[in-house]
Formats: C-alpha cells, structure tokens, sequence
C-alpha cells in the first residue's frame, strides 16, 4: 500500500468527539475547499467580477475539472464533464440512450435503483409516448431479464440501500449482445471503488460528487459518454452552454464537440471551486489502497456488529467483493436506533423502511474509529438505549 491515510486525513476537517461514517451521504469538509472557496468569492467573483469567466478560466472548469474526475472512474480526458444534479444527468443520458437506439422501447432497471432514476425514466419515457417502458426486476435477476425488447440498461453499480455491488463489465457485455445500450449510476461508486469504464464497455454513466468526492452539499454532478458514442449523443436538454458555439448566439442548435455537448447552462462556479479543491487528495491516494481499506473496515464493522447484536441482521452481501463501501444492517426499529447513536457521536444514516446504513471511507476515518462505533452501538442495542419517544419522531432528512 502506497497511500499514507494519516496524510490524506489531514486533510480534513473532522468535528471534534464525533465518527463520521456518512461519507457514502456526504463527504466531509476538505481543508483545501475552504480556502479555495473563500479565494474564488474575493479574488475571482470579488475582483474580477464578469472578467473572471476568462481570466480565472470559469468556463473550463467543467471540462477540466471533468478530466480529474475521468481518471477516477477508468474513462479517457475528454469523456466527462461536470454541471447540474444527478437527476438531471440522469435524464439526459437516459434520452440520448434512448434516441440512440430507437427500434426499442424498454428501460429495463432494477428494484433496488435509487427513486429519482426511476422517477426520471417514468418521467422521461410518458413524454416520449404510451408504447415507451420501464421494467424494473430484483437486482439478482437483471442479467435474465435483458432480451431483445431492452432499449438501455439504467442500473446503479452500488445499491444505495444494501451496498450490493453489479457486475459492470459482464451486465454491459450481455446488453449490448442483447443490441441495448447501458446507463451505469456510479453516484455511490466513484471514490469508493475503482471502476473501468472503458474496459466495461459502458456506453453512459453519471455520479454525484458530494459523496465519496466530497464537494459538499449540492455539489454538481458528472456525466460520461463513450468515445464511440459521445459525437452520435443528441441532448435532449440542449442549452446553450452545450452548443457548438455559444457566444454565437445562433438561433439554431449545433451540438458541441464531443462530451461538451452534455453542458447545459451556466456551471456552479463556487462549487466547482470547492470540488476542484476537494479532488487533490486524489494526488497522493489511490484507489485500490481505498478500497483494500474500506474491506478491512467493513469487514471488521460486520464481525464486531454480529458478534454483539443479535438482533441486528447484515442487510449487505457477505461477500466483500460483492459490496461497495458501505455496509448495512436491518431493524424495525432502525431509526431510533440510528438516532441514539447520533446522539452519542456515530454519524450514519437510515433508510426506509428499516435499514442503519453506515459508510466507510478511509481517507480519513481508521479502524480505531470503527471498532469505537461498533462498541457505541452494542451499547445502544443491550441498553434499548434507542426506545425513547425522542429518537422515534421523524426528522424530514433521514
Ligand atoms: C444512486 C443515486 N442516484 C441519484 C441520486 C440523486 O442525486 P441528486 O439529488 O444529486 O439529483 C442519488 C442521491 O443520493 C443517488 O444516491
């Protein structure tokens, strides 16, 4: 192992008593953000005022900042750009894969999908007309249900809820024997698991990055587009900021060169500052040391779980490499459950109906950490340190 965890964690701001194990949520504060963020307010939009968009190189950012982020996920400089939420990107990359293969009329995903994808392809798919579908299997069952209907495969690698891990490469492969095209959501894949896009053959893929990339609260999105593909891919949302000339201010659209076609308006300048920041931790860590680590501590989470509360089941894949970076556990009572442990200081999430999710991500968090929570909440659970009618009422945010 090359990276020195003690130095990436260095690099954080992490609140003083508390164990954060929500990164899979959102990424904590990178020292760098702060600085670059508060430089970008006075010095950039301060000082240079419209300026900037030149002089600071504004306008690039999405692409530049696209090409770090490319790195990441397997995929060549030029295939990502940045810009807009992942719901967006999502609708996007689901209608250009639709356009692309128009003798097809079904979205085929899975049950275990996050909703705002499905929604989006309901969305999406009643605007394009009655005979368009989305079927939706059990994640097991994907691989059976791809046939010679499928339009694109939508699926998300890593299961927001179980932490189930897909098999890109071999999901990819049987859809495009199948004559389908594939969507992969990596939102919570990339930074937490190395990834090979191009060596998976996947055609589309989108991510968040205020998760595992930690930019922050509604930092933006990303989207890729095979070489093959990217120069075919008609945006169905073609803003002006994806033409090929905008400050032509044609009446007419001409689709940008290549992944600059899936830009749509103006980009999220503070937050691209603060991602861009956020992203040099990715200069002295590397991926498979993160994800060697995050098995490590996942897997001594679930053996010191099990081994003190029985009444907490594994809701994610024993198998270490059937998982992403998280590891889940199912109770009816989850969420006061998980509401007692962020009174005493362990920070994860819950999910409905029943599910304590919790992430791990060793750029700054160790094993001492883990074991430490692990130990908080067998206290909770032999204690019933959960049943209080305070850790019962439902906050909007889960
Ligand atoms: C897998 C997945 N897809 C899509 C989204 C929606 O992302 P956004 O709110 O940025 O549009 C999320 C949000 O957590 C997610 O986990």
């Amino acid at each position: 192992m090359t990276t020195d965890f003690t130095a990436t964690r260095a690099m954080f701001h992490l609140p003083e008593g508390m164990i954060y194990l929500d990164g899979n949520s959102l990424g904590p504060l990178p020292r760098a953000a702060a600085e670059r963020v508060a430089r970008t307010v006075t010095e950039e939009w301060g000082e240079m005022l419209i300026t900037g968009w030149n002089r600071a190189g504004w306008m690039d950012q999405p692409a530049r900042i696209g090409d770090r982020i490319a790195r990441l996920i397997g995929a060549p400089a030029g295939s990502v750009v940045m810009g807009d939420t992942l719901s967006i990107k999502v609708y996007q990359a689901l209608a250009s894969a639709l356009e692309l293969n128009p003798a097809r009329r079904v979205v085929l995903s899975d049950t275990g999908n996050f909703p705002s994808d499905l929604y989006i392809a309901e969305g999406l798919l009643r605007t394009l007309g009655a005979d368009y579908t989305l079927r939706t299997v059990a994640p097991e069952d994907v691989a059976d249900a791809i046939d010679d209907t499928t339009a694109v495969l939508m699926l998300t690698e890593v299961d927001y809820r179980t932490g189930r891990r897909h098999d890109m490469a071999a999901l990819t492969a049987l859809a495009h024997e199948a004559g389908a095209l594939t969507l992969w959501d990596l939102a919570h894949s990339a930074g937490a698991v190395p990834l090979d896009l191009v060596g998976a053959g996947a055609d589309f893929a989108v991510g968040c990055t205020y998760k595992y990339l930690n930019s922050g609260p509604g930092g933006p999105a990303f989207i890729y587009v095979s070489e093959q593909l990217a120069g075919l891919a008609r945006p169905a949302l073609s803003g002006w900021l994806g033409h090929e000339a905008p400050f032509a201010f044609d009446p007419d659209y001409r689709p940008g060169r290549g992944i600059e076609r899936m830009r749509v308006g103006t980009p999220p300048i503070l937050q691209l500052a603060a991602l861009e920041a956020a992203l040099d931790v990715w200069d002295i860590a590397d991926i498979q040391d993160v994800r060697a680590k995050s098995i490590e501590l996942s897997e001594a989470f679930i053996t010191a779980v099990e081994a003190a509360c029985p009444t907490l089941t594994l809701a994610s894949p024993r198998e270490a490499h059937e998982r992403g970076s998280q590891v889940s556990f199912h109770h009816p009572e989850g969420y006061a459950i998980m509401q007692a442990l962020i009174a005493r200081g362990v920070i994860g999430d819950f999910r409905a109906p029943g599910i304590l999710r919790f992430g791990f991500t060793p750029l700054y968090i160790g094993l001492d950490e883990v074991l430490r929570a692990a130990e908080i909440l067998a206290e909770v659970m032999a204690g019933d340190l959960w049943n209080r009618p305070e850790y019962k009422a439902r906050a909007r945010v889960t």
